[in-house]
């Protein structure tokens, strides 16, 4: 993970490095720097300003030490190697302190290096990976920034994108990347850097996303790119779609609740376009042939976090609506067992930022078996949507909040439209079938519009019930179950309390023994073909004191005889509840966690993007 930014130009570059910063801070916020050039005497020197904690501890320091100079680099770290303090935080120079360098990734040979710089009488202050890449570009530093850096990341293993100023070339910057983000855009007389395009909507919205083992150099006169070779080599350019008020709160007390209500606008964007004139089914993204897709016998569904919940929620819609077996799989596991891959196997990778570690060294395992990758993403020129051989892309806008919540639900809408895709190649489905399923995907925008209004009634549980719960249990059954899982990761992850989805039929065979009187339970609980099984297991709970929040289907008043506490949700498709049922548990986890006082947009040790294994 990590954050970074870089600008070079006529203007100061401290305000254009905080205010980038601000938007990369959800990347990583145990430390925060900055490297400026500047002038001493007249003699070029480069100057840092770091700070452990979060960015505001370095703001507050630059306010009353402001650093000049209109080239700059700034970092925000969510630590890897070495605690999170001043002497680990980013920038790190060499001995001499004419080179700063940021980082994010992990250099997997960086004790070796250590050792080898060691031995060539380098120096080095802190506990961290970085300053050993930043010693080792000093060392190969004959006069020419862009040659040391080709030099010395031939040199590194590992997963990094990085930025280097030095003393003695005023004005320029170069950076490098190999399987972590970097995108590059050019103004009239500057150029600026960043690990994620929200760093530079701001300034511009044409952008190069660096491809691995590129070298950028930027001057407040433009970049060239070449490979590690120093051969001319070009990134992947491209016009960022949203603009810049997409990224800020507009009001809203934390980018998580403004992010949940965006959720019926987002739904309807991922829907947009689907459709040709006859009504039938089109992915333009999706570079697949339907002759292939009609000869797929097995999907893998792969991605971390909440997107793997988006992927166990599809592959109930894939096996039951294009009739093809679905294994759900956590990508940091998928690719250290023999998953049997084949040239027939559609290997769908979900992540929102498409730059998830695991999730990508997933998709590239899986294309080395001959598999064929479909990658569902947020963020057009991802690495992942580079490296699949498909893309279905949602349009959730940015997400800013740690917590993924409209990511979800936009993932969820695109596997569904997949899978009716997959479903109409393999004429699983008739063509009114897959109209008609769409059409109710197409309604589900109003519907959720119905569904968060009910926040004042889960602000209240957040404040009543559930106040003082120590522990919180999500149960359910079918597409119920991803959802509990869901509630549960929402709530531990952003308020603390201690929370577990588990499948309502298993509660009896261990889990039940953790309920005790007053132990706050939430059901899933809407009307579908288990819906009988759930009530009896919520009747068991009960038996033994819980305290029961159904989520059920409008029009159910029977529930209100089993739970203590009920959120309805409209009638929908069986497989679209999902969709609606997630609402009501984004939101009191998120109104749990505002009456913790807990940081809800940047939780404790968690970070949005995570780059690194
Ligand atoms: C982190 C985030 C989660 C996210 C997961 C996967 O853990 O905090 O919100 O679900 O990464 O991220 P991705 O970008 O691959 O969807």
């Amino acid at each position: 993970m990590c954050g970074i930014i870089g600008y070079t130009g006529g203007a100061w570059a401290l305000p254009v490095l905080v205010e980038g910063l601000r938007t990369l801070e959800y990347r990583g916020y145990d430390s925060a720097g900055v490297a400026l050039m500047d002038t001493d005497d007249g003699s070029p020197v480069v100057r840092v300003a770091k700070h452990s904690g979060k960015l505001a501890n370095l703001e507050e320091a630059l306010r009353e030490r402001p650093l000049p100079g209109s080239t700059g680099l700034g970092h925000t770290r969510w630590a890897t190697h070495g605690v999170p303090n001043d002497r680990n935080a980013h920038p790190h120079t060499d001995d001499s302190g004419r080179l700063a360098l940021v980082h994010n990734g992990i250099i997997e040979n960086y004790t070796q290096l250590r050792e080898e710089l060691s031995d060539r009488g380098h120096g080095f202050r802190s506990d961290t990976d970085t300053e050993v890449v930043a010693c080792l570009v000093a060392d190969r530093y004959r006069g020419e920034l862009a040659a040391a850096v080709r030099e010395a990341m031939c040199r590194v293993r590992g997963a990094f994108a990085i930025a280097a100023v030095h003393a003695d070339e005023p004005g320029t910057i170069v950076a490098c990347r190999r399987e972590a983000p970097l995108v590059i855009g050019c103004m009239d007389g500057a150029s600026l850097l960043a690990s994620d395009v929200a760093g530079l909507v701001a300034h511009t919205r044409d952008v190069e996303a660096l491809l691995d083992d590129q070298v950028a150099t930027l001057t407040p006169n433009g970049v060239t790119v070449t490979d590690l070779g120093g051969a001319p080599a070009q990134g992947h350019r491209y016009r960022v779609d949203w603009d810049v008020d997409a990224a800020e709160k507009q009001g809203y007390p934390h980018f998580m609740l403004k992010e949940i209500h965006e959720q019926p606008q987002a739904v309807r964007d991922t829907l947009i376009g689907r459709t040709d004139a006859d009504g039938r089914l089109v992915l333009d993204e999706l570079r697949c042939d339907p002759d292939e897709l009609r000869h797929v016998d097995k999907v893998y569904v792969v991605a971390c976090g909440t997107s793997y919940h988006a992927g166990l929620v599809a592959k109930y819609a894939i096996e039951h609506w294009a009739g093809v077996p679905v294994e759900a799989e956590i990508a940091s596991e998928f690719r250290y067992r023999d998953p049997i891959l084949s040239s027939h196997t559609l290997v769908v990778t979900i992540s929102q930022s498409g730059e998830t570690a695991d999730t990508l060294a997933a998709a590239s395992h899986a294309r080395d078996q001959q598999a064929r990758v479909v990658a569902v993403t947020n963020v057009v020129g991802s690495s992942l949507a580079r490296e699949a051989d498909a893309v279905v892309y949602t349009r959730a806008g940015p997400e800013i909040a740690v917590a993924s919540t409209k990511a979800f639900t936009t993932q969820i809408v695109a596997l569904d439209v997949l899978a009716l895709y997959l479903a109409q190649a393999r004429r699983a489905l008739f063509p009114d079938e897959c109209r008609d399923h769409l059409a109710r995907m197409e309604a589900l925008p109003a519907l959720l519009e119905q569904v968060l209004k009910q926040e004042g009634e889960l602000a209240e549980l957040a404040a009543g019930s559930f106040a003082d719960a120590g522990y919180v249990m999500f149960v359910g059954r079918h597409v119920g179950l991803p959802i509990a899982l869901e509630g549960a990761l929402k709530l531990k992850e952003i308020s603390y309390v201690h929370a577990e989805g588990f499948p309502a039929g298993e509660m009896k065979h261990g889990p039940i023994a953790l309920i005790d009187a007053g132990g706050p339970v939430v059901a899933l609980a809407t009307r579908g073909h288990v819906h009988g099984k759930l009530l009896s297991n919520i009747q068991e709970v009960k038996a033994r004191g819980a305290v029961v929040l159904a989520v059920a289907t409008e029009g159910d008043t029977a529930i209100d005889a089993h739970a203590d506490h009920v959120v309805y949700v409209p009638e929908v498709h069986e497989l679209l509840y999902p969709l609606l049922t997630v609402v009501p548990l984004q939101l009191l986890g998120y109104h749990m966690a505002v009456r913790l006082d807990r940081d809800v947009d940047q939780p404790r040790n968690l970070a949005k993007t995570v780059t690194v294994e």
